[in-house]
């Protein structure tokens, strides 16, 4: 038995705060256990009263004869910290408490809650909440909770952070009848978290899809490693609150926690082969479709429709997922063509034509189930004058039937389908009312394959070791000097002990020494101001490009020399960098920095004085194997410039960009040291990468600074 099989399958109950009073949480909770079916026993406690339904009631735990399981805890929460130390004698082993009052209600119930904790760790008692409202286990007919109808019984979990959503997707789920296994609100989280639950239902059988409903997290790290291995198994679904500034505010008052960076969210959920929708509406598209037909094993896909502007719309909408439509085989067109009326589309969409009837569905569907080069069908249906949606309707499932590949059919209309849409749905056939919808379920199903197999090959490896001493002692030095901002010349240092290509840079202190430095590494130089006071030079006039004689560099190192005096008197100028010019077709950027929930991240994109405005980047957390450095680089827009090339720009060699962002990882796994990097610009012109401007702050900081896979 594992642990938490005693709060999730507990044989015996002790329901604290059962009362007689009907409008009350505790009287919800003992109604809903009881009439649930439960058939392990039931204690409820309460000071007040000898007998509730029939059952005897406890003055307080420690009179109960039996061991308790699972104590259900819902009276005010001031009470539930001494309350603890009951159950710590009575040795109860797990707890829900239902309370509300904690965290999210500021300082006060944050105190409570650590004296619950406190409380819960001297005793060993694992416990959801507080602030939740139950669960549900329908495999042993336990309804744990209040405000929810018993759910259908069925394969799919849902763990959710906010109540509300908890009973409303309950709901939804009950008319949409899609069953579960388990059914938990996590409230505050206080000890039991997703990690935790994402755990313990990974490995049940009973369980194959985990729906989440999450606000923020607050064991990334756990959630991370446990996630990454339950997700090769089950497909992980989650929505998340949020998405812009305001969101995260709303999501603090609701649970109190404070949600961290969406985008790192977004990124997090990717590297651990989760799907995450965009919506709620979403989430319940995708529990439909992940539970009641197969996931597609690739991005091929074709729509059949008896209308053209709705064949149309379904492919407009997977454009915008940069999916394109499959082309038909010549024998899929050929065997097409002998069933279809001369004026069929010859193309996909597959346009059987408005008269279209069941038969004709029916025949265009098989051949399609048959070719080898589709991986999922997504099949409209109109009402038009000669459609009989019924029967059609008949006809896709029994075409569907016991197929692998998924088949999702839109239904574009109202009262005609309503027969159509029934029958489906009790034939257990998801129904889409748009076609974007469907196409929109079809993309992020497919992900789930993608994603997981992203994952598989997504080794997490220690950092592969380059010049450690070197960057040591460059860190090392500036740290007992401390220097926290680190120039473009120390970090240039730092960067090519890492692998990391930079152009030949040096510090010169005399217009002598630059034009020496010229004499030796050639036209064209650049030269910029080296001032720790001055990390964006160019914006202090402290950069010129393009210097071709010697006359140029005596003029422009006095020229830097007065801006910079200008833009800043007291600034401690160290010296003018004089370093080659070189020249790139592509300006990119990579960059880290350190999240205090994330902790360290890393950032790729396009490069250059406009990064904040174009917002062309995504992120990733070290270390980055192989894998996960390409799909770092190939999820943003300008990777498609970076693999095709542009004009007269010619591709660029994506496996040496891959290279240096591994060893920017390895550089940011060795020194923890290292807040923020900055390398922008980075320049790339096919296989040469020169990292032209860099800059990096330091901190001093020991141990680990990675949330994935402890590899320091
Ligand atoms: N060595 C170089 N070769 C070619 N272009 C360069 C070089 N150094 C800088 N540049 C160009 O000048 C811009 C500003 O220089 P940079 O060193 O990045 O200064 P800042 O501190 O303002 O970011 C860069 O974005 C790049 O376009
Ligand atoms: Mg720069």
């Amino acid at each position: 038995m594992e642990y938490l099989d005693y709060l999730f399958s507990p044989r015996s109950i002790a329901i604290i705060g059962a009362t007689d009073k009907k409008e009350k949480v505790g009287y919800a909770i003992f109604k809903n256990i009881v009439e649930g079916g439960y058939k392990g026993k039931i204690y409820p406690v309460n000071k007040r009263l000898d007998y509730l339904e029939g059952y005897r009631v406890y003055r307080s735990v420690l009179d109960i004869e039996d061991s308790i399981d699972l104590a259900i805890i819902s009276i005010p929460i001031q009470y539930v910290p001494e309350l603890f130390e009951q159950l710590g004698r009575k040795r109860v082993k797990t707890a829900v408490v239902i309370s509300a009052g904690g965290k999210e209600t500021g300082e006060k119930g944050k105190q409570i809650e650590e004296a619950i904790k406190e409380r819960a760790k001297k005793y060993r008692i694992r416990f959801l909440g507080p602030n939740c409202l139950g669960f549900v286990n329908t495999l042993i007919d336990l309804n744990a909770n209040f405000g929810l109808d018993k759910p259908l019984k069925g394969k799919t979990a849902f763990i959710s952070q906010s109540g509300a959503l908890f009973t409303a997707i309950m709901d939804w789920a009950l008319r949409e009848k899609i069953g579960f296994s388990y059914a938990v609100s996590i409230g505050n989280m206080a000890d039991l978290t997703f990690g935790d639950i994402i755990e313990y239902l990974g490995k049940k059988e009973e369980v194959d899809t985990i729906l989440l409903y999450m606000e923020s997290l607050t064991d990334p790290e756990k959630f991370a490693n446990v996630s990454r291995k339950i997700s090769q198994k089950k497909p992980i679904i989650v929505a998340k609150a949020g998405r812009s500034e305001s969101g995260q505010k709303a999501a603090v008052s609701h649970t109190g926690a404070i949600a961290g960076k969406d985008f790192l969210y977004s990124a997090l959920f990717k590297r651990c082969g989760i799907v995450r929708s965009d919506n709620v509406l979403q989430l319940f598209d995708l529990t439909e479709a992940f539970s009641k037909q197969p996931v597609p094993e690739g991005n091929r896909f074709v729509v059949v429709t008896n209308a053209g502007g709705p064949g149309v719309m379904a492919a407009d909408q997977f454009d915008k997922w940069n999916v394109k439509p499959v082309s038909l085989s010549e024998e899929t067109i050929e065997r097409l063509n002998k069933l279809l009326p001369r004026v069929w589309s010859h193309n996909n969409p597959v346009d059987i034509i408005g008269d279209a009837p069941p038969e004709r569905y029916r025949k265009t569907l098989e051949i399609l189930f048959e070719a080898p080069e589709i991986d999922g069908i997504i099949c409209i249906l109109t009402p038009q004058f000669m459609t009989k949606p019924y029967e059609t309707a008949v006809q896709f499932y029994e075409v569907s039937k016991g197929k692998k590949k998924p088949f999702y059919p839109v239904l574009l209309g109202g009262e005609k389908l309503e027969k159509a849409k029934l029958f489906l749905e009790e034939h257990n056939i998801p129904v889409f009312e748009t076609p974007e919808e469907a196409v929109d379920s079809m993309f992020l199903s497919y992900s789930y394959t993608y994603r997981k197999r992203l994952v598989a090959e997504d080794i997490l490896e220690k950092s592969r070791g380059k010049n450690y001493k070197t960057v040591k002692h460059i860190i090392d030095k500036n740290l007992n000097e401390d220097n926290i901002l680190l120039t473009e010349f120390e970090t240039k240092k730092i960067l090519s002990a890492y692998g990391i290509p930079v152009n030949d840079t040096y510090n010169t202190i005399s217009v002598d020494e630059a034009v020496n430095v010229v004499r030796n590494i050639g036209f064209p130089v650049v030269m910029k101001i080296n001032s720790p006071d001055i990390l964006h030079k160019s914006e202090a006039g402290g950069v010129i490009t393009g210097i071709k004689d010697i006359d140029s560099v005596k003029k422009s190192f006095e020229k830097i020399l007065q801006n910079a005096k200008k833009y800043k008197p007291d600034a401690k100028i160290e010296g003018i960098i004089v370093e080659k010019q070189v020249s790139g077709d592509f300006e990119l950027i990579i960059g880290s920095s350190f999240d205090k929930l994330f902790k360290q991240y890393i950032m790729f994109g396009m490069g250059g004085t406009m990064v904040e405005f174009f917002k062309d980047v995504s992120f990733d957390f070290p270390p980055l194997s192989k894998v996960a450095a390409k799909e770092l680089i190939a999820s943003t827009r300008i990777y498609r410039l970076l693999k095709s090339g542009f004009r007269d720009k010619k591709p660029v060699e994506i496996n040496g960009l891959i290279d240096i962002l591994m060893n920017v990882s390895d550089l940011l796994i060795d020194f923890p040291q290292i807040e923020e990097l900055d390398i922008n610009p980075l320049l790339a012109k096919e296989n040469k990468f020169y990292a032209v401007d860099g800059r990096i702050k330091l901190r001093r900081f020991e141990g680990k600074n990675t949330i994935l896979g402890g590899v320091n």
